[in-house]
């Protein structure tokens, strides 16, 4: 196996490897919105996937995600692109059952085992899911980049909209925040990978656990309102458009939301991806936020994450059971990091 930093081979960068949700939805603006009797989630309403109705039973959910390595080990890489992009059909209630790869790789630059180091972390995952591998698409890029396209199913009458945040709910996250100013750090040549095994371990671990828990059949008492998986418009971006879309404004308590061991410190040291730039022009206006609020909290409530926990709204007096259910079942980081309350002026308030 060769040695090389597959992080330092992007050219693209942190930033440009996504674009900001300011740019997406200007070009967005001008262009027709499609409708169809059967489509139940679409871009008129934007949630974590698309979901299609194919028969009264059964609806697919439909999503994709790719992007340039964010850690040096491409085995671990793929692992991770698969998880995250997994993800977005476990936010919305389903199971994947079927999913491609999506890969550039810049031929005669890097040896061919990384890519299929890459790819065999990806189908660890996809069989991991349950789903299976049916193809893929592979372009000679200028920089390595991978990830998938995955459908799912669901029930019609049980997709998990990021709509239905009620006042009065609870909001559990499962995972801690701060895989942004890791992989910037570790991009930047400040710590090794070796340094960041926790982070890895996280962004690897699929959300199938979590949603098993909240769609389970004797579970349906939890009063699950809504669902997304944080991601890269970080947990405020994506509480933004939960409490947008439920018309509700959310309530953050930052010092109840788990950060990964280190996050502080590096934030603090200033490894601040551009992404939570990009997230903060999009979103600040939105959040009102305490004036002695430190700004590397700040950062970590705006850092991009890459396959990042589920958040949850859940009736008030089934948070707790939930909450238990969750860590006995492995997710031992999960907490609740706020309420939902009625619309306010901001749609967030950080506490
Ligand atoms: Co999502
Ligand atoms: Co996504
Ligand atoms: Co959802």
């Amino acid at each position: 196996m060769s040695n090389i930093r597959l992080t330092k081979t992007v050219q693209s960068g942190g930033c440009a490897a996504k674009l900001s949700p300011d740019i997406l939805a200007q070009a967005l603006r001008k262009l027709p919105v499609s409708k169809h009797p059967n489509l139940l989630i679409g871009l008129a309403r934007p949630d974590d996937a698309g979901v299609y109705k194919l028969s009264p039973e059964i609806a697919i959910i439909q999503t994709v995600d790719f992007f340039p390595p964010i850690v040096d080990d491409p085995y671990l890489f793929g692992q991770i692109a698969a998880a995250n992009a997994l993800s977005d059909v476990y936010a919305m209630g389903g199971k994947p059952i079927t999913a491609m790869n999506v890969v550039g790789f810049p031929a005669g630059k890097l040896p061919l085992d990384i890519l299929r180091e890459m790819l065999r972390g990806g189908m660890d995952k996809i069989q991991e899911s349950g789903a299976v591998l049916v193809g893929g698409h592979t372009i000679n890029d200028v920089e390595l980049k991978y990830g998938l396209s995955v459908t799912g199913t669901v029930h019609p009458d049980k997709i998990i909209t990021n709509d239905h945040a009620r006042p009065g709910d609870c909001l559990i996250l499962t995972k801690p925040l701060g895989t942004g100013v890791f992989t910037s750090a570790l991009k930047a040549g400040r710590i090794k990978q070796g340094q960041m095994k926790h982070i890895i371990k996280s962004m690897l671990t699929l959300n199938k656990t979590a949603a098993e828990v909240i769609v389970h059949p004797h579970t349906k008492g939890f009063g699950v309102g809504a669902c997304t998986d944080v991601t890269g418009f970080s947990l405020i971006g994506h509480g933004y458009l939960m409490a947008a879309n439920s018309n509700v404004t959310i309530v953050i308590d930052h010092k109840a939301v788990p950060y990964f061991s280190g996050a502080l410190a590096l934030a603090r040291a200033g490894f601040v991806p551009c992404g939570t730039r990009n997230n903060l022009r999009s979103y600040q206006r939105y959040v009102s936020m305490p004036a002695e609020l430190p700004e590397e909290i700040i950062n970590l409530l705006f850092d991009p994450q890459t396959s990042g926990g589920l958040l949850i709204s859940v009736t008030q007096n089934k948070a707790q059971l939930l909450l238990k259910r969750l860590k006995d079942k492995g997710i031992k980081q999960a907490s609740i990091i706020g309420r939902v309350v009625k619309r306010g002026q901001k749609r967030i308030i950080v506490e």
